[in-house]
């Protein structure tokens, strides 16, 4: 016997009853974003690995899937989908007008170290809100991703923050340095952080980052805080409009995200119940158009982590109706009428036997449906067919056309 293919490392497969509940999340999410007026874009699962390189961090290089194809070119998976709309952006609309209002449903690749949460395929629902500068545009961001944890019944904190306060302290500092610190600081190691600060000479550089990361609040007590007038007017903006949507959040000044790109707000919200990996979202204000021979362009979004979300929510799809076609030594007719049903029915599952199963074995196979028809030779010639309702134990006789209207009655 050859042997059993295992799947890939940090890779899923996914059942039937898996699959309905993820795609009703999804459809619940697409919703969401739409009626904010945000449409659909796709793109490519792979690109040139240049797209991801340029300005994402060294964080998601090092994660990176990359390979070169046989015409030698060096492409990667996507490890996110921010850098490849906005490449999209550039491509193909940076003439239509402002903004523009981008979501995606996508899966992207990273390789990481597997475990609970942390895949190596894993499922991003995003938006980008491309082309605003302005506290509304950021605030309908966060207050969009806060609407879509908040409807999946996902117990949830939210966490704002401003890159530009730690990134001014940090200005005299070369862009690796700084850039590790900002890691460090997003991955929560501050032990690591002094040690290597300690090392630079930085001490009081290190312990003026530790006080800032360690401001969490409402919005009004940064007012008793040394921070730029601008930064600070933002937040308080943002946070204003984001309160009379009903969004309730903390700022938090440690927030500053793992991918290089952000300039402003950043926000990532933290699902109670999920352990080490409880960031379900992650997102701010970021410039990447110039970086991909585009204008310089102002742009905020998100990423809801698909797969987290799903331990969490507390969703249900809704259960369809089951009916079953019984052949009863008509299988001609038994095909057509379940044919018939399907046309003229939306959001039930009909089936027939496809076992050659005795009459008596189809009803014990299909007992756990909600409807038997029974189709014989006396039904096909009579056009009355019985049909049993499975649940409660009843049976009647119609025609097809009763037979679509009481379903259609019972699916509503
Ligand atoms: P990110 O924080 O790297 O941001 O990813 C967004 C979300 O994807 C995370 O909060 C997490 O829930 C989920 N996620 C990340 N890695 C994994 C993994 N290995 N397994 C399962 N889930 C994971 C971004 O990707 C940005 N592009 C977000 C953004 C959009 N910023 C602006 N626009």
């Amino acid at each position: 016997m050859p042997n059993k293919i295992e799947r890939p490392r940090g890779t899923r497969d996914f059942l039937p009853d898996e699959m309905e509940k993820r795609r009703e999340v999804e459809k619940l999410m697409r919703l969401i974003a739409e009626s904010y007026g945000y449409k659909e874009v796709c793109t490519p699962t792979f690109e040139h690995l240049e797209l991801f390189t340029l300005k994402s961090g060294e964080g998601i290089i090092e994660e990176i899937y990359a390979f070169k194809d046989k015409g030698g070119r060096d492409l990667a998976l996507r490890p996110e989908l921010t850098a490849p709309v906005m490449r999209l952006y550039v491509n193909e609309c940076k003439v239509m007008p402002k903004p523009l209002r981008f979501y995606y449903f996508a899966n992207c690749f990273r390789y990481e170290r597997p475990q609970r949460g942390r895949y190596r395929e894993f499922w991003q629902f995003g938006v980008e809100l491309i082309g605003s500068d302005r506290a509304e545009g950021e605030a309908e961001v966060i207050t969009l991703a806060y609407r879509i944890l908040e409807k999946l019944k996902i117990k949830f904190n939210l966490h704002i923050g401003h890159v530009g306060i730690l990134r001014k302290m940090l200005k005299d500092l070369d862009e690796k340095t700084s850039s590790k610190i900002l890691r460090l600081i997003d991955k929560g190691e501050m032990e690591e952080l002094k040690r290597f600060m300690n090392e630079l000479g930085l001490n009081e550089l290190y312990s003026s980052i530790k006080d800032t990361v360690n401001i969490k609040g409402k919005v009004d007590f940064l007012e008793s805080i040394d921070i730029d007038k601008d930064v600070l007017e933002r937040i308080k903006k943002v946070c204003e409009l984001c309160e009379v949507s009903g969004v309730d959040y903390i700022v938090d000044l440690s927030i500053v995200r793992g991918l290089d790109y952000y300039t402003g707000i950043v926000f990532e919200a933290y699902a109670e119940g999920l352990g080490a990996q409880k960031q379900v979202c992650g997102g701010g204000s970021y410039r990447l158009a110039h970086v991909f021979g585009g204008e310089d362009t102002p742009s905020t979004g998100f990423a809801i982590g698909f797969d987290r979300v799903m331990e969490v929510c507390k969703i249900e799809p809704k259960k369809k109706l089951r009916v079953a076609i019984v052949n009863a030594g008509s299988y001609l007719h038994a095909f057509k009428v379940a044919e018939k049903l399907r046309e003229k029915l939306s959001n039930v599952e009909i089936v027939t036997d496809v076992m050659g199963r005795n009459l008596k074995k189809q009803l014990s196979h299909f007992s756990d449906f909600d409807f038997a028809i029974i189709v014989g030779k006396k039904e096909e010639e009579t056009g009355i067919y019985s049909i049993k309702d499975l649940k409660r134990g009843v049976q009647e006789k119609l025609s097809i056309e009763d037979i679509v209207n009481k379903l259609s009655r019972v699916v509503k």
